[in-house]
Order: C-alpha cells, then sequence, then structure tokens
C-alpha cells in the first residue's frame, strides 16, 4: 500500500481563524516540550477543513508543533485516516471490506460505488462530488455490511439501500445515520429475545444516531463558519447560537498576549511538572533557573510573562579570536541550527550556558522550523558543562565518531 503526496498540491494552507483558534487551544493540552502530540487532531482538522490532507497543511500544522516536515509527513502518510489526494466535494464513501461486512454482502456495496462512482478506489466520481475507499473494519461488525461516510456510520446497508443514499446525498439531502434496516442498535435482527423491558419504544434512534440528527453536521466540512468546541478543559465550550462574528472576536482576543498568557497559565495540565522522568521538558529548564539565583545574563525580576514572552540573549558580533565553539558538541544542533546560532550571534559554549529562562524562551521562539528545541534537549545545561571543559555523553560518542545530531 503505497501512500504518496498527490501531484497536484495547492499554494498554500492556513486554517480558517475559527479553526486556528481551536487548534492553538488543542496544543494548550498538552505539557510543556510535547507540543508534537497534537499532531493527529490537528492534521484531522485540516482535513476536515479541506477536505484532504495537502503537502502545505502537513508543512503548516508542523511548523505550528515546532516538528521537522518529515515528522508530519510521516504521521501523515502513516495512518489511512488521512485522505492524501482529493475525495469527493460531498462525501467520500467508505466501505468495510472486511470479513464480516464481506460475508454480509460489502462485494456488492464495492460493485454500486464502481457503477455510481468511479471504477476505482479514490477516483473521484465525472462531476467531483464523490469517491469512495474499501477500509478495514470499523468495529460495527453486529450491523455489517456497514459504511462510513464523513462522520457516521451507515449500518444494515444493501446494495440497493446503498444507491438511494447516493442518490439523495447527490440531491443534498443527508441520510440518516445509524441501522438502514431498522434495527434500533445491535439487538437481534428478529427482534430482542432479552432485557425486554429496555426495549425504547419511546425514542426512535438511540443516542449515537439522535446526536447525529441533532448537530446534523455528517458530511458538512468544519470550515469555520460554525462555532465549533474551542477547549472545554479552559471552561470555554461551544455555543450553537453564538454568530461568526462572536467567533472571530473569541479568536482576536485569544491571540493578545495576556490572553494568551492567561490561557497559557489555567491551560497546561502539568505546568510545574516535567512531562515525564526521561525527557527534559522546557518547564524543567523554566524551573531550574528559577531555582537558581538570577545570572548577570538575567535581569533581577524577570517575570512569568517576560519569560514566557522571551528576551534575546546576549550576542557577538564575531567569534572571539581564538575561534567559535563546535557547537555541534551539543545533542539537538547539527549543522543547520549551528548555522542558524551563528547568524543570531552566538558562537560560544558560555554564550548558551548563561541563558535563564527568558533567553531560552526566546530562543526557542525564534529558531524558525526548530521551535522548543532547546529546552527539549537542554541546551543550557550540556553548554554549561561544555563551557567548563567538560564532555556530555553526546559530545563525547560525537567527538570519537564524527557524527553530529541530524537536527529531526
Ligand atoms: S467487519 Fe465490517 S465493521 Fe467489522
Amino acid at each position: 500500500m503505497l501512500r504518496r503526496l498527490h501531484p497536484d498540491q495547492p499554494q498554500a494552507f492556513a486554517f480558517t481563524p475559527a479553526n486556528q483558534a481551536w487548534a492553538e487551544a488543542q496544543i494548550t493540552k498538552y505539557p510543556e516540550g510535547r507540543q508534537a502530540s497534537a499532531i493527529i487532531p490537528l492534521l484531522w482538522r485540516a482535513q476536515e477543513q479541506e477536505g484532504w490532507l495537502t503537502r502545505p497543511a502537513i508543512e503548516h500544522v508542523s511548523e505550528m508543533l515546532g516538528m521537522a516536515y518529515i515528522r508530519g509527513l510521516e504521521v501523515a502518510t502513516f495512518y489511512f485516516m488521512f485522505q492524501l489526494q482529493p475525495v469527493g466535494s460531498v462525501a467520500h464513501i467508505q466501505i468495510c471490506g472486511t470479513t464480516t461486512c464481506m460475508i454480509c454482502g460489502a462485494e456488492d456495496l464495492v460493485s454500486v460505488c464502481q457503477e455510481k462512482i468511479a471504477k476505482n478506489p479514490h477516483e473521484l466520481s465525472a462531476d467531483g462530488k464523490f469517491s469512495w475507499e474499501e477500509v478495514e473494519c470499523l468495529g460495527a461488525c453486529a450491523n455489517a455490511p456497514m459504511a462510513q461516510i464523513g462522520k457516521d456510520y451507515y449500518e444494515d446497508l444493501t446494495a440497493e439501500r446503498l444507491v438511494a443514499m447516493l442518490d439523495d446525498l447527490a440531491a443534498g439531502k443527508v441520510p440518516t445515520p445509524g441501522s438502514q434496516s431498522g434495527r434500533f442498535a445491535a439487538e437481534p435482527a428478529s427482534g430482542l429475545t432479552s432485557l425486554k423491558e429496555y426495549d425504547s419504544g419511546k425514542t426512535q434512534y438511540n443516542a449515537s444516531v439522535q446526536l447525529a440528527v441533532d448537530i446534523g453536521d455528517t458530511i458538512k466540512r468544519i470550515d469555520g463558519t460554525e462555532v465549533p468546541l474551542l477547549a472545554p478543559w479552559q471552561g470555554k465550550t461551544a455555543n450553537k447560537s453564538a454568530k461568526p462574528s462572536a467567533q472571530k472576536t473569541s479568536a482576536k482576543e485569544q491571540k493578545t498576549p495576556a490572553k494568551k498568557a492567561e490561557a497559557s497559565a489555567k491551560s497546561k495540565p502539568a505546568a510545574n511538572e516535567p512531562a515525564d522522568k526521561t525527557g527534559v521538558t522546557k518547564q524543567e529548564a523554566v524551573a531550574a533557573s528559577k531555582a537558581k539565583p538570577p545570572s548577570k545574563a538575567e535581569p533581577k525580576g524577570v517575570s512569568a510573562a517576560v519569560a514566557d514572552a522571551g528576551k534575546k540573549p546576549r550576542t557577538m558580533k564575531a567569534p572571539r579570536k581564538s575561534g567559535a565553539d563546535d557547537l555541534k558538541m551539543i545533542k539537538g544542533v547539527g549543522p543547520k541550527l549551528a548555522t542558524m546560532l551563528h547568524d543570531m550571534g552566538i558562537f560560544h559554549f558560555d554564550q548558551i550556558a548563561k541563558w535563564g529562562a527568558a533567553e531560552v524562551a526566546w530562543a526557542d521562539q525564534n529558531l524558525k522550523g526548530f521551535k522548543g528545541r532547546v529546552s527539549r534537549d537542554t541546551w543550557v545545561d550540556q553548554a554549561q558543562k561544555l563551557a567548563a571543559g567538560e564532555e556530555t555523553a553526546f559530545s563525547a560518542k560525537a567527538r570519537t565518531d564524527g557524527r553530529y545530531d541530524s537536527e529531526t
């Protein structure tokens, strides 16, 4: 199964303002240094916005998370849920072709798709409205055969029912999700044989179908025109009645430094904890620097807000006469980052060794494409050792092997 980027790509990608605010809020779920964990929800939202995942979208999300592009590409090409080519503008039909569904008629459903949409999976229909693919078990085997369309499951399908559904979709109607044979949920097709006292009778749909009917966004793209669920962990819940303009204000508000600092302070679930015991995070670096008396390079009274915003470290126009230190001896610094540091006026270990929280924050923000790298790889700790003439485990090995960090 080769998964390649589509040869025709758009020039650029940008989240809608509302989706941008949603994405930024998602990132606050994760501890400092672990923002890359937000890659799947952000890629997914980009796909929901555009219909498929474009290369500019993957790169945009990677940049937001301070990840090398190749890392974003790895995720996007690994998971089949990411569509790497354009899909139908109305619906992309995912037919389950695994054992139970196959035994119960999935091949008939595939034939319908081949006749009504396109001969091959991932091929657009002539009008560009539909596409289809066969997928592995979607976990609704008790209601086989089934298909996923957008966010919803259509179960107990027959070829005739799928034909009617495609006609409805083409006419702008959204078929009701759930069992298409009249089953309430996954009870026996011939009716309940036990627990009859729980026979719904009173409700038309099961909870899942009811929710899909209520929300009504089965095949609708999330383009930011609806108010999304921003960040429930921050006490901001979706307000269906809010107007888009109100949402725009909200997104704008989130970007003001004060609001950002406030949201940041409130929202990080592990704000005072390292992410785990195996990795040093920015929080750890910040905590370590706060525990120390302010160094000469760190003015007294650096507030948390200033540290958060960052402070440009002292730089030099050129290296000392003895020559620049080999910054690649710092784990996490490869040839590209070493050049970037030189361009910024950083040539020596002792310059980095003096960085406090504010300088680390500044460097983390300004090393484009390597956001968060300084704190993630504990450059300051390494630089302090190297400046003192000691070796780190990494530098000792790098000098022996002559190999630097790959910067990925
Ligand atoms: S086999 Fe089709 S949903 Fe499990």
